[in-house]
């Protein structure tokens, strides 16, 4: 069983045992007995299953579970031995005709248990990873309260006690004044631990907002805004200008329907950027009618960090009417893309976004030899209010490939939820991942790829002289046409893609030296991914979090140039989390402790999905300041965003004028 479904049995394990210890309070309070014995019973049982389930969990990583086992199962421990220790021996004499009905107290303590198996998971979904001491001093004190406004209500006298469902011991005068103090006390101690809960959270939100890391050596400074890319091309390589102007614009999908899209040049996707190796690539963006600003990012390219199109950090968002030049050099061949990075969870999904194709120079990729009868079709793919388009600028979904030639399709997945790719009707190999070549890929058929949100697959093979369909999301009447004879004539049907495996790229090709030894980080970054109320733009929110924070109140991930960095990211979510850092590959070590084990797996983004743990590294060569964060764009707009800050390296982006990189403003 995975992780993911052990965090769902555990979340209904949890809510059974909240059902169980009420259900045996309320038929308690009602005097049925026999059915208050069975409800505790079956509390008790099913808070035991909760403390397996639990313990499954804590198998698979502290992170699991450290908010359950710190308090979630203590309180409802310790509040569930009282309330058997009261209610159980009473409940039996009951039954036994030895007594008249219940105490107050054991009704009591048998709903605290209740607020504490409640409070238990109210705290599990609210505040996550890590458990603070606010978040437990204030679960406590409001378990408490409710235990005290429940002995309120169970102990007030009604006019006939007999129908009141609870027997109402005659107290003496000392009874009664104890029973105020205690009373008192409790209330007391719940205010307390409520009022100093708060305010530790107050505390630790400010001096996190007010930054400033610890150990920071000064350094001679450097500004992101003096990180920019040379000014010519390598020796033979050309300088590829390009102006995009951004605008809105009504676009009329492969499908005939006709969009209200934001695009660069009036077309979606953007013009596609096509460079050779060494070239020099200068676009000059330009911002007609976009109000809220925009930039261009190199989604996957290591530019350097003046050119990242990070508003908010490496520079200001352009406004409408004005411009900004990006310069950097084609160095790394490889299927990319490029989009806005302002308010991205919106501009990107309507339709600002475009390819970027570096190819290598002639002769240095040796298998393929060019030849003009070659196939190289880049394929991005986007949803449009529902629909997958997956088609370039021509918006052409059928492609003419003579019988032989060599075709290799470079889809890049646009959206910000993954998709499954199948390619029906041709062994192929996945020859690069996220523009990297893999060592050795196998040839492979019949299986389902999983790319991520902002993820890129290069697939290579042969024409056959039969047809070839690239089916997304297993719509096999949607998707790509390949066709020998450049028309359908017999066409084979596309058979069923949904039950095909899915390949493993953590187990495809063959293992190759690689330039560092990630065992002896420098540093080591964990980021638990989760959902929580969170402060993201000032504002309170139920937000996507790291380590129980949202953006901007997560601390930067603080690096020195040259160090090699370990990142571990944990997801607690039900939700799938395409991570995605700028400006440097990472490299895959492990997935849930199973180390990757085919070609060397170097990526932008990586999935992780729900209950996943995810080991990778990098070589921290690229100094600037850089974004890091959740590439399921909304997810990054509700906080799961933050900035992995070289040493010495400023911003004079930051505050109100730059923006954030996801918000609007
Ligand atoms: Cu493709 Cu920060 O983004
Ligand atoms: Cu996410």
């Amino acid at each position: 069983m995975t992780t993911g479904l052990w965090i769902i049995l555990d979340h209904v394990v949890a809510l059974l045992s909240i059902a169980a210890w009420f259900a045996a309070g309320v038929t308690l309070a009602l005097r049925r007995t026999r059915l208050a014995l069975t409800g505790l019973v079956a509390a008790v049982l099913v808070t035991l299953v909760r403390v397996g389930t639990v313990a499954m969990l804590a198998g698979q990583g502290w992170w699991f579970v450290q908010e359950k086992v710190l308090l979630g199962l203590p309180m409802l421990g310790a509040a569930g031995a009282v309330a058997v220790l009261l209610a159980g021996p009473q409940l039996l004499a009951v039954r036994r005709g030895r007594a008249a009905g219940v105490s107050a107290r054991g009704v009591v303590s048998v709903f605290t248990a209740g607020y504490a198996a409640l409070a238990g998971l109210v705290v599990t979904f609210l505040a996550g990873y890590p458990l603070t001491l606010s978040a437990a001093l204030i679960t406590i004190s409001l378990v408490g309260a409710s235990a005290l406004l429940t002995a309120r209500v169970v102990t007030t006298p009604v006019e006939n006690s007999a129908d009141a469902g609870i027997a109402q011991v005659p107290e003496d005068r000392r009874a009664i004044s104890r029973r105020r103090f205690l009373g008192w006390t409790g209330g007391a101690v719940v205010v307390t631990a409520a009022g100093s809960g708060t305010g530790l959270s107050f505390l630790t939100t400010e001096s996190v907002t007010r930054g400033g890391g610890p150990g920071r050596s000064p350094r001679a400074a450097v500004s992101v805004a003096d990180l920019r890319g040379p000014g010519s091309p390598a020796p033979g390589g050309t300088v590829r200008r390009q102006v995009l102007t951004a605008k809105k614009a009504t676009v009329r999908l492969p499908s005939g329907r006709e969009i209200d899209a934001w695009t660069y040049n009036g077309a979606v996707p953007g013009p596609a950027i096509t460079a050779t190796q060494g070239d020099l690539i200068e676009v000059r963006l330009h911002n007609a009618d976009i109000d809220d600003g925009v930039t261009l990012h190199w989604h996957g390219y290591d530019v350097p960090c003046g050119e990242d199109g990070a508003p908010g950090v490496t520079q200001l968002a352009v406004r409408p009417g004005a411009d900004f030049v990006y310069r950097f050099r084609a160095d790394q061949v490889g299927t990319y893309w490029y989009h806005t990075h302002y308010a991205s969870h919106v501009g990107v999904h309507k339709g600002l976004y475009g390819t970027l194709v570096v190819q290598p120079r002639a002769g240095q990729r040796a298998d393929e030899p060019a030849t003009a009868e070659q196939v190289d079709l880049t394929l991005p793919v986007h949803t449009f209010d529902g629909t997958v388009v997956i088609a370039g600028r021509d918006g052409r979904t059928e492609h003419p490939a003579p019988p032989g030639a060599p075709v290799r399709l470079r889809v890049i997945n646009t959206d910000s939820d993954p998709h499954r790719i199948v390619l029906a009707g041709t062994p192929f190999r996945v020859a690069a991942v996220d523009g990297r070549d893999l060592n050795q890929p196998g040839e492979v058929r019949d299986v389902g790829l999983h790319l991520p949100a902002g993820g890129r697959y290069d697939l290579v093979f042969l024409m056959p002289d039969t047809s070839v369909a690239l089916v997304v999301d297993d719509d096999r009447d949607g998707g790509v046409r390949l066709r020998p004879r450049g028309d359908a004539r017999g066409e084979a049907r596309v058979e069923e893609t949904s039950d095909l495996p899915e390949l493993d790229l953590l187990r495809y090709g063959v293992p190759a030296a690689v330039p560092f030894d990630s065992r002896n980080a420098d540093r080591h970054f964990t980021m638990v991914l989760d959902r929580g109320v969170a402060m993201t733009d000032g504002k309170p929110a139920y937000a996507q979090t790291v380590n129980g924070r949202g953006h901007p109140s997560i601390p930067d991930q603080l690096v020195a140039e040259g160090d090699i960095v370990r990142f571990t990211v944990v997801n607690r979510s039900l939700e799938t989390h395409p991570w995605h850092l700028h400006g440097h590959p990472v490299l895959i070590l492990s997935r849930n402790g199973t180390p990757s084990t085919g070609s060397p797996l170097w990526v932008d983004t990586f999935d992780v999905r729900p209950g996943e743990t995810w080991e990778v590294a990098f070589h921290a060569t690229n100094p600037g300041i850089w974004m890091n964060h959740c590439h399921n764009l909304p997810h990054a707009h509700q906080g799961m965003m933050l900035r992995l800050q070289y040493d010495g390296v400023t911003t004079p982006f930051g505050g109100s004028h730059g923006g954030s990189p996801s918000h609007g403003h």
